[in-house]
């Protein structure tokens, strides 16, 4: 294969990812976590974030460069992710990218997460047919997308009002005494529950009325009605069933997610889906999404987890994209944007 080789780094959250490819081809991706550092407070914390990204990114980088087994000055261009994220976290890999850039002479490219997120599906070693919904959950993110073409053509159709599907997962974990993250340890706990054992409620789930939030989505007010319930029989004096519990809270998250993401492909006529995101791990969401793709004549591809999570290989791969479309490089002026627009 060919096609040029690209550096992407990506900092946006609590993994530090540097990644590369030569074209499609992924040759490194490699990915530091602080992800025990944020497990005592619950959540990622983002200074401690920005301060792991900063110790952590040159020893990463140094490992991908000996996995792909080129130098830095081998490369043709260096992506990174400039947003949306956490500022701090983001000003750090920004901040290396130019300092690489400048120092290396090389060209840079800015590069938005959710775009690399979509781009991650590149490096399967099939090609993206356009255009295709995408539907990226993680601890971050919530985000349901429109692509028609990967770097000139991608459409924010809704997004989460208020937590991600992941942040949910690990509040509810916490409700229910399990610890961060609380996506793998509710998967866990629901083996073995009835996820039709409590109806949860499904935020902004489509009635006619709700026309203006059709692609959006809601988990607070369910993390909300999980914590009256537990507390409700808590007060009552009763155990709480933990597996039930996990397993209907999943079940709704899964519900709204998967039935949103195909309401887009039904509306828009789009027989694609994309799924990217750390809960993409999560066991029922992947069930639900093959069985309900499979009877909608939807094509669903999910990327291999190491793909789906944060990590550098998926911005490198759409720097790779720019550079091969001739686009010109994003010069150094540009900053970290926590909020920037697909
Ligand atoms: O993409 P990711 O590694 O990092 C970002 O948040 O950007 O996603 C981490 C999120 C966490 O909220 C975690 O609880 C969730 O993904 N997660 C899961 C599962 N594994 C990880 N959520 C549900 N089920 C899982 N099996
Ligand atoms: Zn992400």
């Amino acid at each position: 294969m060919s096609g040029p080789l690209v550096l992407g780094i990506e900092t946006s959250c609590d993994e530090t990812g540097v990644g590369i490819v030569r074209g499609t081809e992924l040759l490194a991706n490699v990915i530091a976590s602080s992800m025990e550092e944020h497990a005592r407070y619950g959540g990622v914390v983002p200074e401690v974030a920005a301060r792991a990204h900063l110790e952590a990114l040159a020893p990463t980088l140094q490992r991908a460069l000996d996995d792909a087994g080129v130098s830095l000055q081998d490369l043709d261009a260096i992506a990174v992710t400039s947003g949306p994220g956490l500022a701090g976290a983001l000003m750090v890999g920004v901040g290396a990218a130019k300092a690489l850039a400048l120092s290396l002479d090389k060209p840079l490219y800015a590069v938005n997460h959710l775009v690399g997120h979509v781009g991650a599906d590149l490096l399967t070693g099939d090609d993206i047919e356009y255009p295709t919904v995408a539907l990226l959950v993680s601890g971050g993110h919530t985000s349901l997308l429109l692509v028609r073409d990967l770097i000139s053509d991608v459409e924010l159709l809704g997004e989460t009002i208020d937590d991600a599907a992941g942040e949910a997962f690990d509040k509810v974990a916490r409700l229910l005494s399990l610890p961060y993250p609380g996506g793998p340890e509710i998967d866990r706990a629901a083996v073995g529950g009835d996820p039709t054992a409590i109806r949860f409620p499904r935020g902004l789930s489509l009635p006619k009325d709700m026309a203006q939030h059709r692609y959006d989505f809601s988990f607070s007010g369910l993390k909300t009605a999980v914590a009256r319930w537990v507390e409700r029989e808590q007060d009552a004096g009763a155990p709480v069933p933990v597996a039930d519990v996990a397993a209907s809270f999943r079940e709704a998250v899964v519900d709204v997610l998967i039935a949103k993401a195909l309401a887009a492909c039904a509306d828009l006529g789009v027989p694609r889906l994309l799924l990217g995101g750390g809960v993409v791990a999560n066991a029922r969401l992947r069930a639900v999404a093959e069985e309900r793709c499979a009877a909608a004549g939807v094509e669903l591809r999910i990327p291999p987890l190491s793909l789906c999570t944060d990590n550098g290989a998926m911005i490198a791969a759409i720097g790779s994209q720019l550079v091969a479309a001739g686009r010109a490089p994003s010069g150094l002026e540009f900053g970290a944007d926590s909020t920037l627009p697909v």
